[in-house]
């Protein structure tokens, strides 16, 4: 059985002790840092940016997954990699497939990974071109801007379209799921092909990062 990935993103955890938030999702065998990154436009909601992803780099030692939800990737991709990313994702709304091959090139030569995303209601058509030079294409599962929202259902579809896609195709790129995630959309994520569940809410909310985490990876049954 293949292992499933968890990736818990630090919007939803307490700012004032990031450092601490960091340290425990280390220890609950967290794999990534999802990192989301808002600008106000591409999404109705501003987070963090450049100076908090350089401190989170300084006290990190699982990687750093950053999801870019603003209006000019090109402009800031390189740096959100020189600064610690491992994963940088950007949305098919936000960049051509040319630039988007510049990214993959940029992420290659510097053995780093690259992300495509799509919003809930663009059509998973949209990034079929982009498929063949990702490392990850993540499900939005939610509306992109905030977290604590539910899991849009048909997002489920969008996973095994990607998984067959891949298999027909003979693609490497890992399925990455992200909106709304708990141990029970986990659950529906993984038997559809998933590879990596982002989870915001749900584990920063609770007081025991390790056993959601456990939960998120097996199922909680
Ligand atoms: C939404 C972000 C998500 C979000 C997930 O724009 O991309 O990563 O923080 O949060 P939950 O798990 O609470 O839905
Ligand atoms: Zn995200």
């Amino acid at each position: 059985m293949k292992e499933i990935k968890i990736a818990p993103s630090i919007l939803s955890a307490d700012f004032l002790h990031l450092e601490d938030e960091i340290k425990k999702i280390e220890e609950a065998k967290a794999s990534f840092i999802h990192f989301d990154v808002m600008d106000g436009s591409f999404v109705p909601n501003i987070s963090f940016g450049l100076v908090v992803l350089k401190s989170v780099s300084k006290v990190a030692s699982i990687k750093i997954d950053s999801h870019l939800m603003i209006v000019n990737p090109m402009k800031y991709y390189k740096e959100f990699y020189n600064l610690g990313s491992y994963n940088v994702t950007v949305h098919v709304e936000t960049v051509t497939l040319e630039e988007f091959k510049e990214i993959a090139k940029f992420a290659k030569e510097n053995n780093k990974s690259v992300g495509i995303t799509l919003n809930p209601e663009t059509s998973i058509e949209t990034i079929i071109p982009y498929l063949e030079y990702a490392s990850i294409v993540l499900v939005m599962s939610v509306k992109p801007g905030f977290g604590g929202q539910s899991f849009i259902e048909n997002s489920l579809e969008k996973i095994v379209f990607l998984n067959k896609f891949k298999d027909v195709h003979k693609l490497n790129y890992k399925i990455e799921v992200d909106g709304g995630i708990n141990n029970l959309t986990s659950k529906s994520c993984i038997d559809c092909g998933a590879d990596i569940l982002v989870a915001g809410s749900y584990v920063f909310s609770s007081n025991n990062y390790i056993e959601k985490i456990k939960e998120l990876k097996h199922g909680n049954l």
